[in-house]
């Protein structure tokens, strides 16, 4: 008794000056400011903590130009509450594609206007005397928007006076987790994020740090032993919530990241002495100025948000009226919720594009997979040490033999496109440059217009046309950001003289204006430029390598995919988990859909390849992730030749839709296992696919949400008996039936496998 008393003493007391309610009453956002001003904020569900009092404001870096303003006081503290006005929000909207046909956004808010008041230095005039000291007002905005499924919060900074250009040191957003969760996590790092997750206890994560940092990609930029991506997924000890014990499940991310810089969160611990310390990384680690932040460390369990910065290590360049990105807390009981909310998208702008009669999903095959295996080059010559793009005749130079991305083999895979009613058909390697692309801080690498002697693109184009088939762009920048700006314009208008529709850009590499990060608010601003100009020009764009997306592709829905995190090519470069693939919905793709190029069928690539590495999956698996990965974009990522030895399995490629009229959750939990139904746009007819970790999964499927009185006709695609991701991989089975509403339907997975049901209705 006596210990609970002195815990109650010992908490902030804190007067909650304002508070809204989520639509249902689940969720509750309360705000203030505290004694000192601080604005703090806490969050609960179903009246469990979630987010515990945590302050909010940014640090302000010292303006060198006299002309932007005085700058150096923080926005932090000296905060006084002018006005608090709350409002409800109710609209459903339609997706141009989506898991869904009408999304609904509704929410309550609360805006809660902010002076800062201060006391600036004793001005000394000319005469020596001391004037009396300036008064200084700024005003600041902090909306909160609460849902059923989570809230969303920004600071907005209207243009005033005292505040018209400003930079920021650092966004200092807190996150205070009620708990020591089980948190999946990827080392925060400013220049990749295509790491394994790591599994373990907020409090492990300090120890997990260094081997989780330990994997040998070129772009490794860690900036702290506790620092993590978002988006964070999290899962509390069981707690009683309705009267039962429970888990909660709890992600953090951000929405609408736009002129700013990517958020990551750096974890107080229990040895955390300052924020930002500098752990190191790989050979371009960044070396932050370490000097701590003259704030008080928050407690334990506390995030605190750390932005990326640019080449001069500022996070933020801004000009008012501005604001920052949305910062995002999602919370259920049900691990369901985290996968079918729409946070995220809600929190974006509606559609900016006036005709989007032109995007379209698509499923895609390419000229990838052999090159990312080994078994082929990008590049056309070995006969240079270097390559100077202006000095180069083409035409005379001698080919490699090993260039796949010539004529003849282009047309295989456009027949195969065709044969199997595959949209586009991806073409890497296409254009010159290739011989030395990598990770040598060339400026002037590609010019995005000249192919190589052996791709003809008029015919190749014309050829595919005449099929019905699209040849889909490639444009790797190697992170020569830069260069990319210079040649987009001509590169585009290439691309709309041939009839290409889509582009896959990359940025493998350091960033070239060199010492930028791929996620500062420079690049941020390049990856949006790029997506505007490719609509001007009727282009959809799928980059790779580019910043995580916050649901920028509500606003802009020629942004029909990203990478960011660890693809496919992966399982060529020595494997990804088998539990990989039921994380990344609860992680990367909260913020939109993952180029995940799935449909690997021949996963020991010793079998065609040189390459011994091999991908942990079963073939009934690969085919659960055309639904279990949400994405308008599909790839049927393995080659021609390996579907043709499995061609009725590949019917379930293609079959499957690509576009959603109603989604449905029916089983998850991260890491373990994820279940969806999906209704196919414009039609009655549903597919199902079911993927798990590698201890295997029974799923049952009860067949209610199906139209009643209805006949389908069913096939399952399932793990045959004794199928294994390792062992027995290319095991399965095809069983058709006709089943009707109600009925229920028991799939075995096996260890790192799945299954995929087609229900075409009658
Ligand atoms: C990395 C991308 O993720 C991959 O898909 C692409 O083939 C290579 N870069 C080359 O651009
Ligand atoms: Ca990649």
């Amino acid at each position: 008794m006596r210990k609970i008393l002195l815990s109650l003493l010992l908490m902030p007391m804190m007067a909650w000056a304002g508070s809204v309610k989520s639509p249902n009453g689940n969720i509750e956002l309360k705000f203030s400011v505290d004694n000192t001003g601080r604005p703090v904020y806490e969050m609960t569900y179903k009246g469990c903590e979630v987010v515990k009092p945590s302050f909010l404001g940014l640090e302000l870096a010292k303006d060198k130009h006299a002309s932007m303003g005085l700058q150096e006081h923080d926005l932090m503290d000296g905060f006084t509450i002018a006005k608090e006005e709350t409002s409800t929000f109710d609209e459903t909207w339609q997706p141009v594609w989506g898991e869904t046909k009408d999304i609904r956004n509704h929410y309550n808010e609360l805006a809660v206007t902010l002076n800062q008041h201060w006391l600036g230095k004793r001005p000394v005039s000319a005469n020596g005397a001391q004037k009396a000291p300036r008064q200084h007002r700024r005003t600041i905005v902090i909306r909160f928007r609460v849902y059923d499924d989570g809230i969303g919060l920004r600071y907005e900074f209207p243009q005033q006076e005292e505040l018209n250009y400003f930079l920021i040191k650092e966004e200092r957003t807190e996150f205070a987790m009620a708990g020591d969760h089980t948190a999946w996590w990827l080392p925060g790092d400013y220049d990749t994020q295509e790491q394994e997750t790591q599994e373990t206890k907020l409090s492990e994560i300090r120890s997990r740090m260094k081997e989780a940092v330990n994997w040998g990609n070129s772009s490794v930029a860690v900036f702290s032993p506790t620092g993590v991506q978002t988006s964070l997924q999290m899962k509390s000890d069981a707690i009683d919530i309705d009267g039962k014990r429970r888990n909660l499940y709890i992600n953090i991310h951000e929405a609408a990241c736009l002129d700013y810089a990517t958020m990551h969160l750096e974890l107080v611990d229990a040895e955390t002495k300052a924020l930002t310390t500098q752990l190191g990384g790989g050979s371009n680690a960044y070396t932050p100025n370490p000097q701590p932040s003259p704030w008080p460390l928050p407690k334990a369990f506390t995030f605190v948000s750390h932005l990326t910065p640019d080449a001069t290590g500022l996070k933020g360049c801004m000009q008012t009226p501005c604001e920052t990105p949305w910062r995002t807390v999602m919370v259920s009981d049900d691990a369901r919720d985290m996968l079918s909310s729409n946070l995220i998208l809600n929190l974006n702008e509606p559609c900016k594009l006036e005709d989007t009669s032109w995007i379209h999903p698509t499923k895609y095959c390419g000229v990838w997979w052999e090159m990312i295996v080994g078994r082929g080059s990008w590049h056309y010559t070995n006969d240079f040490p270097s390559i100077k793009l202006d000095q180069i005749d083409w035409s005379s130079v001698k080919p490699n033999g090993t260039h796949k991305a010539n004529n003849e083999n282009v047309k295989r895979y456009i027949d195969f496109a065709a044969k199997n009613g595959l949209d586009e058909v991806l073409v890497e390697g296409w254009n010159v440059g290739w011989e030395d692309w990598a990770n040598m801080w060339k400026r002037d690498v590609f010019d995005f217009v000249t192919p190589y002697p052996d791709f003809d693109i008029k015919m190749l184009n014309d050829y595919a046309h005449s099929k019905g088939v699209k040849i889909l762009m490639h444009h790797e920048t190697s992170s020569s950001a830069q260069n990319y700006e210079r040649h987009i314009k001509e590169a585009y208008e290439l691309m709309n003289k041939y009839g290409y529709d889509a582009v896959k850009t990359g940025y493998v590499g350091d960033i070239i204006p060199r010492g930028d990060h791929h996620y500062s608010q420079s690049m941020n601003n390049h990856y949006l430029y790029v997506v505007k100009e490719a609509a001007k020009h009727h282009i959809m764009v799928n980059a790779h390598e580019a910043t995580r997306p916050t649901g920028i592709c509500r606003t802009y829905p020629n942004l029909v995919g990203n990478e960011s995190a660890r693809g496919t090519e992966y399982e060529a470069f020595g494997g990804s988990r088998p539990d990989h693939t039921c994380i990344l919905p609860f992680t990367r793709l909260q913020g939109g859909p993952m180029d995940y190029t799935p449909g690997i069928f021949v996963t020991k690539l010793s079998e065609w390849s040189d390459n011994t590495s091999w991908a942990r999956i079963t073939i009934a698996g690969s085919l659960a992730l055309y639904l279990t990965m949400y994405s308008p974009l599909q790839m049927a990522a393995d080659l021609p030749e390996n579907y043709e030895k499995f061609d009725d399995a590949f019917q379930f490629i293609r079959d499957v839709a690509c576009d959603w009229d109603e989604s449905i959750y029916l089983e998850a939990e991260p890491a373990d296992y994820i279940t969806v139904a999906r209704k196919a746009k414009g039609t009655d007819n549903w597919f199902i696919g079911g993927k798990c970790d590698e201890n295997g999964h029974q799923s049952v499927i009860k067949l209610d949400f199906l139209d009643k009185g209805r006949q389908y006709d069913c096939t399952i695609y399932a793990d045959a008996k004794g199928a294994h991701y390792e062992t027995n991989p290319q095991a399965y089975t095809i069983t058709k039936k006709t089943v009707k509403a109600g009925q229920t339907l028991k799939l075995q997975e096996a260890p790192g496998g799945g299954f995929a049901i087609s229900l075409i209705a009658r």
